[in-house]
Formats: structure tokens, C-alpha cells, sequence
């Protein structure tokens, strides 16, 4: 369903940074599958790690632990500051699932906080208030909270009872619902990125954890798109706050399925507590699958490779996109601004950095970002067709790619700047 977009278009096969349509028509893509892939499509080296998995380990899932599973959680309990211990599991929405399951069996409490605008995978919990429209949900609140919003049907009204939306860098909110409700949770990807790229503000992220100590709850960070994107660290650590959980999926194995959750150790040695009534359910016949494990390991070698040379190349080609687009826009009197991590950015049509939803909802040229995006992927730059999407460069990008890019962008602005006004 978040694939059906126009143009409907059908990929026959992708490699590095390049992906060609049933046409054969080659797009470069800004896309990258909605984050995992990292390195680029189809990465040899990670490819040929999963062959001699499959044809040595394939079997190994479902029994007991394999080695596999012992070496990525070494790859991960020494590289993330974050993760003293950490569980296998397949995807984003099963982790965060797994962690407010945590959460409430820890704590003792049902409530939830979650983030208007962020997204944090399709289960009950979560599956709600991304870019609600603002008819919806309200003018913006502060300090208080939003109403459930579900994504789709199917979410039990008391189930929605028992989660409060709140917006992103807003402590006053999050104090409000503490005052009111026994918080089991807060989940939060530390920079939405399911809205493009909007930042947390200085002393936020610190803010929710000086919050969590005070009332209790637990401080979920959902690093599903920002972790491996910037540094294998992960955001926790680029924000120097440590979360008391974290969950991990999508770049960790450059587009095979797996998912992490990992966090203090205290709370993650829960999951094996002696008294059941203690103890967290969780299982799954996939986790610890030997094929997803062995893309994760190999993925997490290369980005630790001469301390961090992916990273660094992701920079270079990043910072040059982002003051092309700005020099193109701004010569163009085409009022924006870029908002990038890294290797993750979006252009924002208002003349300041949002803060949350609501001020991006209120400010920005959704109808010209969607333009923009048709134009584009007209001229074979892939970005997702659909407004205050993320875009991702790979580590397969190199600075000629990039420079495509802008011819395109340039043609695509020549010919949209007209609409603007
Ligand atoms: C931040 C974030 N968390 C969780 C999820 C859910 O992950 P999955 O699609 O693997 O279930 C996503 C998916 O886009 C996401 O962006």
C-alpha cells in the first residue's frame, strides 16, 4: 500500500546505485527502498556473504543459537554504545512491538506516547498519526495532546485509549501526559524522518531522557531509519543520549529482512527472567535467521571498514547535493530550506526548518515538492513520488551520479518555476 504511487511503475532489477523499470528505463535512486539500502543494490560483498550462508548454514534457525547470531551481537554490544544486549528479530514493527511489550511488562503500566509524525511500524500501538491532516487532529497543542488517529481500520477504540500523541520537540507535552497518565513509554525515532528529515531541537532528546528518569517511563528510541545511516554508533550516541531501549532494522543489512532490539542490560535480561510472570513473551521461527544475519554482519564490517570511509563518502556526496539544490533554488528565487543528515535529506518549500508536524503542515509547498518529485523521476532520478519523503544517497553513488542529479534538478526547476508563484 505505501508503494502505490503515481507513476505506478514496475522495477525489473537494480545494481548499485541504479535501478531500470520494465521499460529498461535506468533511474538513479534517491530512494534506496526507504532506507536499507546503504551500500547500494545487490552489494557483492553482501551478496556473496548470504550464497555461503545458504549453503552452509541455511538450516540453522529455529534450533538453538548459531554462530552467526553470537558474532553480530558482539558486531553490535561493541560498536553501539546503547546496546549492552541485544535480541534477532525480522522487522521494524515486530521490534518496536517487542519493545513496548517490554516496556509495559516492566513497568507495570499500559500508556504509551507516541510522536505525531513520526512512524514507527503497523502494529496497534503505533500504527497512527503520521501526516494526519491537520482537519483531523487540530490546530497544534502545547502543552497537551492529540486523539488517536489510526492509520487504517481495525485498531480497538480501547486500545486507542491508551496511546497520547504528542508533538516532536515538545517536553512540555510529554510533562502534561506524564501528569495524567501512568507512561509505560515513550517511542520516538530521534529525528522524523518518516517527514522527510526534521531534526531534533538542542536539549530535546536530553529533555525526554531527563523525563523518562523522573516519571518512569521507558525511553524508546526507534533508530529503524536513522541507525547505520549516519555512523553504526547510531543517533543515541551522535545525541550523547542513551535511551533505555533501541530498536534497529532497515540499514543494519543493506536491504535483507532483520530487525534488532537492544538496550541496558537490566531491562533486556528481562526477556529471560526466571519467573514467568516476569518475563516479556517473545519469539518468532525467523529470528536469528542465518540468511539475514550473515547480510548484517557483512553490512556492519563494511561501514566499520578504515574507520569509517562509507561515512565519509556519504558526506562528500551528501554536502554536494545539498548546496546544489540550495544555489538552484536560491537562484531561482524559490523560497526553501535543506534539511540533511548525512546522507539523508529532504528540501522543505517554507522559509524555516520545521519543528514538528504541524508547522510543517501549515508551511510548506506539499503541491510543488510533489511537482518536483514527478519531474524528477521523469528525467530518471528516482525519489520516492510522494512529498516530504526522505531522499537517500548510497555509498554506490559517486560524485558523476550526484552531478546527473542536478542536471535534472536544474531542467525540472527551469520548467516548474513558472508554478511556483
Ligand atoms: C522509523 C520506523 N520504524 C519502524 C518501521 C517499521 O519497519 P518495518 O517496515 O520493517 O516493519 C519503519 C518503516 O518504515 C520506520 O521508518
Amino acid at each position: 500500500m505505501a508503494r502505490k504511487v503515481v507513476p505506478e511503475l514496475a522495477f525489473e532489477r537494480a545494481q548499485g546505485a541504479y535501478m531500470w523499470d520494465a521499460d529498461n528505463i535506468r533511474y538513479i535512486d534517491l530512494h534506496g527502498a526507504f532506507g536499507p539500502c546503504i551500500l547500494g543494490h545487490n552489494n557483492p560483498r553482501i551478496n556473496d556473504a548470504v550464497v555461503r550462508a545458504m549453503v552452509g548454514q541455511f538450516s540453522l534457525c529455529g534450533s538453538g543459537t548459531n554462530s552467526l547470531e553470537g558474532r553480530f551481537a558482539e558486531l553490535m554490544c561493541t560498536n553501539i554504545p546503547s546496546c549492552e544486549m541485544v535480541q534477532v528479530l525480522n522487522t521494524g514493527t515486530e521490534a518496536t512491538m517487542a519493545a513496548l511489550r517490554m516496556a509495559r511488562g516492566i513497568t507495570g503500566r499500559d500508556h504509551i506516547i507516541v510522536i505525531q509524525g513520526g512512524f514507527n511500524g503497523s502494529h496497534n500501538d503505533v500504527a497512527c498519526n503520521v501526516l494526519t491532516p491537520l482537519s483531523q487532529i487540530g490546530p497544534r497543542v502545547s502543552p497537551g495532546e492529540y486523539k488517536c488517529v489510526p492509520l487504517g481500520t481495525g485498531v480497538p477504540q480501547a486500545h486507542q485509549q491508551l496511546i497520547h500523541i504528542v508533538n516532536f520537540n515538545d517536553l512540555d507535552s510529554v510533562r502534561y501526559v506524564c501528569e495524567r497518565y501512568s507512561i509505560a513509554a515513550l517511542i520516538t525515532e530521534p529525528i522524523l524522518q518518516n517527514l522527510g528529515v526534521i531534526k531534533p531541537q538542542p536539549g530535546y532528546l536530553q529533555g525526554l531522557r531527563q523525563l523518562a528518569d523522573q516519571y518512569g517511563f521507558v525511553l524508546v528510541f526507534d533508530e529503524v531509519k536513522t541507525g547505520f545511516r549516519y555512523s553504526v554508533s547510531g543517533y543515541s550516541e551522535i545525541s550523547c543520549v542513551q535511551p533505555d531501549l533501541v530498536v534497529w532494522a532497515k540499514a543494519i543489512a543493506n536491504g535483507y529482512p532483520i530487525s534488532a532490539l537492544g538496550g541496558k542490560r537490566d531491562l533486556m535480561e528481562q526477556l529471560c527472567h526466571a519467573d514467568p510472570a516476569k518475563r516479556p513473551f517473545m519469539a518468532g521461527t525467523y529470528n536469528g535467521h542465518p540468511v539475514a544475519l550473515a547480510a548484517a554482519i557483512a553490512t556492519i564490517e563494511c561501514l566499520l571498514e578504515n574507520q569509517g570511509d562509507v561515512y565519509r563518502h556519504l558526506e562528500m556526496l551528501g554536502s554536494t547535493l545539498e548546496a546544489g539544490i540550495s544555489d538552484a533554488l536560491t537562484s531561482n528565487g524559490i523560497t526553501h530550506v535543506v534539511s540533511r543528515q548525512g546522507s539523508a535529506l529532504c528540501i522543505y518549500f517554507m522559509d524555516h526548518h520545521p519543528q514538528d508536524w504541524h508547522d510543517l503542515a501549515s508551511h510548506h509547498r506539499v503541491d510543488f515538492d510533489a511537482r518536483l518529485r514527478q519531474a524528477l523521476v521523469q528525467r530518471g532520478v528516482y525519489v520516492f513520488p510522494l512529498a516530504m519523503k526522505q531522499w537517500s544517497i548510497s555509498a554506490a553513488h559517486t560524485k558523476q551520479d550526484i552531478e546527473f542529479v542536478m542536471d535534472a534538478f536544474d531542467q525540472s526547476i527551469t520548467q516548474l518555476k513558472s508554478s511556483y508563484e
